[in-house]
């Protein structure tokens, strides 16, 4: 259950309804990291019946492969190609590297995508969600853009999520997800953790109420801190540190492969640095 997301799923549910009446739209969430992105693509997908939901998720060490989110959204709808012009079939067919060739032009490959997705959007209409956009490979953002700046007559809604204030071009709507409203956050803590309304209250202030925050401070705090029987520790373990207790648990070579791992986006690199490190280091 989602708290405190009444405006957000509004939104959302009324993209996704004038989709499913033919006048089709794309709407972005945008918001910081933990703040409930995903869980709202989740929930509004849920609620979108018998629509069919195609899903892609930027993943940072694929976003300077070319291609890749549109291989994972596209993938369970390609029996469709053939339904498409010949010139934006190859186009696709190239892209998702079905065949050969293709000459890179990057109109017909963008039209072959939005006309892949009218032809996914039968019977009943269709949600495409790209979760994570910051980290979508650039060739597959401009072909989904393309698309999404062309739903007015389709039976689409696109559902962007991103984090930051990375741009996502040419979607004028977009939904800011904040902290959770502060009444909602200390009902999450005391009805999900059982914590009483003062301790929950000293929390939502110290974690602007982000929900992921949260939820893995309750997690870290003793029984007797959460009914407020002990004082919190200070600083709470959040921010920076919400992690802190448990890298600190790794192995000198696990944190150090822990640290390739976050600053490089080249996962080859990562698993050549893993080579290197053998599994006595690691969990030594
Ligand atoms: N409104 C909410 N009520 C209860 N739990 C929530 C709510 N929103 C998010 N959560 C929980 O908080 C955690 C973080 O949410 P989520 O993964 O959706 O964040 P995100 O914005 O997608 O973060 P990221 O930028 O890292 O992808 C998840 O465990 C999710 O279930
Ligand atoms: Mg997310």
């Amino acid at each position: 259950m989602l708290y405190g997301r009444s405006a957000e799923i509004g939104t959302l549910d009324e993209v996704i309804a004038r989709a499913r009446d033919g006048s089709g739209g794309a709407v972005v969430l945008r918001g910081e990291a933990g703040a409930g992105k995903t869980a709202l693509l989740d929930a509004a997908t849920a609620r979108g019946g018998s629509m069919r939901v195609l899903r892609t998720t930027g993943v940072e060490p694929e976003s300077d492969l070319a291609f890749a989110a549109l291989h994972q959204v596209l993938w369970p709808v390609t029996g469709s190609l053939d339904a498409l012009p010949e010139p934006q079939c190859d186009a696709v067919r190239a892209a998702l590297g079905l065949a050969a060739g293709g000459d890179g032009d990057r109109y017909l490959l963008a039209a072959g995508v939005l006309s892949l997705l009218a032809e996914a959007s039968a019977p009943d209409g269709l949600i495409c969600v790209v979760d994570d956009f910051q980290w979508v490979d650039p060739a597959s953002a401009d072909a989904l853009l393309f698309a999404a700046r062309r739903l007015g007559t389709e039976r689409i809604a696109m559902l962007f999520a991103v984090r930051g204030d990375a741009p996502v071009k040419g979607v004028p709507l977009t939904v800011d997800v904040p902290g959770l409203p502060g009444a909602a956050a200390v009902e999450m803590l005391e009805s999900r953790h059982g914590v009483p309304p003062g301790v929950a209250q000293e929390i939502v202030t110290l974690t602007r109420a982000n929900p992921l925050a949260l939820g893995e401070i309750a997690a870290r705090l003793t029984p007797a801190q959460l009914a407020g029987r002990e004082p919190l520790p200070d600083p709470l373990p959040g921010g920076a540190r919400l992690f802190g207790e448990q890298v600190a648990a790794l192995s000198a070579a696990a944190r150090l492969l822990a640290l390739v791992a976050a600053v490089a986006a080249d996962l080859g690199l990562v698993l050549r640095a893993t080579d290197r490190l053998s599994a006595d280091q690691l969990s030594a």
